[in-house]
């Protein structure tokens, strides 16, 4: 891969927030301490998940999280991003943990920005049901309550997106739903869910909050009509569907007219003002008219039925998933989100950025982060406000239906004795994070 690595990093801006993701349901474990989730039933249905693990242990994170909260002390990073498990929250005893990990966080000098869900719903609901979102929003409220005197930050959902997209419209992640186009539902209520709870941190007094949401730049596969049409379709369902609700309090295209229930009122709701905006960015996808079969991309199959289809983009460098290295890709999204939205776009924060590859001496995920963090402030530097970055992940876990075969951390584990490892990558991180001051 083309890099500056060598050069130092530029410097970014005083304040700007520098951190690591994680979520619950791909590291904690200790499943038995908690009701079930959508993903406790999905991994236990034959063939969903492709080295037929669960995450019934995942990381022990749940048993080992002082450890884990030292790692972090050690990288030197502002802020960490963890999820809050629904599930546990139900069950006896789950909110102490919460309460425990936030402390330990807070001793470490570290922010913890808390995502409220990251797909892990509680296996009786069903976001094909608007009932769910009131659900979330009391749920959030308990969280709050408890919570709120040391949260600094809040982020409402992770990725409706690929949560609505790969969970309802195409099944390859839980509840596994092939609903295709029928699935819009699931999006409106989750961002339903996301208004709702904004309203519900702002009543007890939460004053920064975001929503973290998967973006990516398409390019049509060439400029054939149906490729260029194909490409704009995708932009829609993925970019433009799950941010302009929040960002313009609109639907865009006339997609209004697809969702369930009274819209114009919803949308007032969804369109409750956030504090930033939250973007994960891992590559732009190649998008071309339908080839009239199942296509494979990126470990999914995606149904000949789309009105689309994915393309390799050609020439560059791969992770072990197979996702296209492209860092400009990151400056091309954040400058064409400015450019879009314009004066109505809150400021950004990357709140995921990473890479799947294998080994302790990561020198590949080295190169991926650099280069993402330049192309990071070539968009600061043509102007676009963003406030922070968060590197997915800071453990290897369990990566959804690929189980445990893809390594996204920058601690490696040792999935037999769960021996934590800091790779070559965390070593670099720890190291900018010092360049930076
Ligand atoms: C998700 C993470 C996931 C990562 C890598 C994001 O879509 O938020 O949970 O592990 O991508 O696939």
């Amino acid at each position: 891969m083309a890099t500056d690595a060598g050069d130092p990093i530029p410097r970014f801006p005083d304040g700007f927030l520098w951190g690591v993701s994680t979520s619950a349901h791909q590291i904690e474990g200790a499943a038995e301490e908690r009701e079930r989730s959508v993903w406790d039933v999905f991994t236990a249905e034959p063939g969903r998940v492709k080295d037929g693990s669960t995450a019934a242990v995942a990381c022990d994170h749940y048993h080992r999280y002082r450890e884990d909260v030292a790692l972090l002390a050690g990288l030197g990073v502002d802020a960490y991003r963890f999820s809050i498990s629904w599930p546990r929250v139900n069950s006896p005893g789950g909110l102490d943990f919460y309460d425990r990990l936030v402390d330990e966080v807070c001793a470490a000098g570290v922010r913890p920005v808390p995502t409220l869900f990251h797909w892990d719903l509680p296996a009786p609901l069903d976001w094909l049901r608007r009932d769910t979102a009131a659900r979330f929003a009391e749920y959030v409220s308990v969280v709050a309550e408890r919570l709120g005197d040391r949260v600094p930050k809040w982020i409402t959902l992770n990725e409706p997106a690929e949560h609505t997209l790969l969970g309802h419209a195409i099944g390859a992640h839980a509840p596994g739903r092939q609903l295709l186009f029928d699935a819009l539902p699931v999006a409106h209520h989750q961002l339903l869910a996301h208004g709702l709870a904004v309203q519900a941190l702002r009543a007890a007094g939460a004053s920064d909050i975001g929503i973290a949401n998967s973006h990516g730049p398409t390019w049509p596969a060439s400029a054939e009509p149906a490729d260029v049409a194909a490409a704009g379709f995708y932009d829609l369902l993925l970019n433009r569907l799950f941010a302009e609700p929040v960002i313009l309090g609109e639907y865009p295209d006339g997609t209004a007219e697809l969702m369930p229930g009274d819209v114009a009122a919803d949308l007032k709701v969804i369109a409750e003002p956030v504090d930033w905006y939250g973007v994960n960015y891992y590559a732009p996808t190649r998008v071309g008219a339908p080839g009239g079969a199942d296509s494979e991309y990126g470990g999914l199959t995606l149904p000949a039925e789309l009105p689309f289809s994915v393309r390799e983009i050609e020439g560059r460098p791969r992770t072990d998933f197979g996702w296209p290295v492209v860092p400009e890709g990151l400056t091309e999204l954040l400058t064409g989100f400015r450019d879009r939205y314009g004066d109505r776009l809150p400021p950004l924060v990357i709140t995921e950025n990473g890479c799947s590859y294998e080994g302790i001496d990561d020198q590949d995920r080295i190169a991926y982060l650099d280069a993402h963090v330049r192309a990071l402030h070539t968009a600061l530097e043509s102007g676009v406000d963003v406030r922070g970055y968060f590197v997915w992940s800071l453990l290897d876990n369990f990566e959804w239906a690929e189980g445990y075969a893809r390594r996204f951390g920058l601690v490696h584990v040792d999935y037999t004795t769960l021996e934590r490892t800091p790779k070559a990558s965390y070593h670099w991180f720890r190291d900018m994070l010092r360049a930076q001051g």
